[in-house]
């Protein structure tokens, strides 16, 4: 039986994937991501490079001054904004929001806020859920925000087939589906797109796999546990919309993966519903 390829195989996809090229991030993203990976590179100099471009800016300020970060009081510069939060936090949240930028598609405004919106929420949510490093947290809360980007991959690429599939007034469309159609499911197109953009596997790695943590990588089942169990609540409490209106199918070993009981996980909720619904408004702009 053939297996399907994970985000560890990249260039495959593309090579299976006939529909077009993934995207390629912009200029000014990739001279971010190399200054953010060079030993030299200082703060200013990388807030220099945000500060070049106004969106980039100003959605830097706006997701560091969302209640997610709790600040004390208004961030109003970017170089402040990568001092607080930490180069590595600032590289992967801009490049997650400029990956969402560049798969933007006219007339699907609308799906694109929903997506971003689940998004978040799983993202922060998982976060949450991870018992590890503050790095792991992290990696976690990005994997999140990217989990189901291939969506939108094949939304831009393929606008009038991706939508056929969507059944009617269910508004669902089935991993099942996507692979028949495309040879390959969002996990795995998300996770190639994640290489492309120069995430690291332990952000690329559970993209590939958050419907099912437990075929990941052994080193980021973990992460990919934590986006799987915050995918479904974050479908059962309807947050945003992930272009499938039904709660997915769970992974019964995800549980024993992510080694939290569930008394910890309803106060994790709790603690996080209050953040994720006061946070709604700041979900809602990219
Ligand atoms: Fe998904
Ligand atoms: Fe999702």
């Amino acid at each position: 039986m053939k297996t399907m390829p994970s985000a560890r195989d990249t260039g495959k996809i593309e090579s299976i994937f006939n529909i077009t090229d993934l995207p390629s991030p912009p200029i000014l993203v990739q001279r971010l991501m190399a200054l953010v990976t060079s030993e030299s590179s200082v703060t200013s100099e990388i807030a220099q490079v945000i500060e070049m471009d106004s969106a980039m800016t100003a959605r830097v300020l706006r997701i560091v001054n969302s209640p997610f970060y709790g600040m004390p009081r208004k961030i109003k510069s970017v170089e402040e904004s990568v001092t607080i939060l930490g180069l590595n936090s600032v590289r992967h949240l801009i490049v997650s929001a400029s990956m969402y930028s560049t798969l933007k598609i006219p007339g699907s405004e609308t799906i694109l806020k929903d997506l971003w919106t689940h998004s978040f929420a799983v993202g922060y949510l998982a976060k949450n859920l991870m018992a590890g490093s503050e790095d792991a947290k992290n990696d976690t809360f990005i994997a999140g925000i990217l989990h189901d980007i291939g969506r939108l991959i094949f939304l831009k690429n393929a606008p009038e087939k991706y939508r056929f599939l969507y059944k009617g007034e269910q508004r669902a469309v089935s991993r099942t589906d996507e692979k028949y159609s495309f040879g390959m499911d969002h996990q795995q197109i998300g996770g190639e797109l994640a290489l492309k953009w120069n995430f690291p596997l332990p952000i690329a790695e559970p993209i590939s796999h958050h419907h099912s943590p437990s075929n990941a990588l052994p080193a980021y089942c973990v992460i990919a546990a934590a986006i799987h169990v915050a995918d479904i609540i974050v479908h059962g409490l309807g947050v945003g919309n992930s272009g499938n209106n039904y709660v997915n199918e769970y992974d019964p070993k995800a549980w024993n993966i992510l080694k939290t009981s569930p008394e910890q996980i309803k106060e994790i909720i709790k603690a996080s519903l209050i953040n994720i619904n006061r946070a709604r408004e700041s979900f809602s702009e990219i």
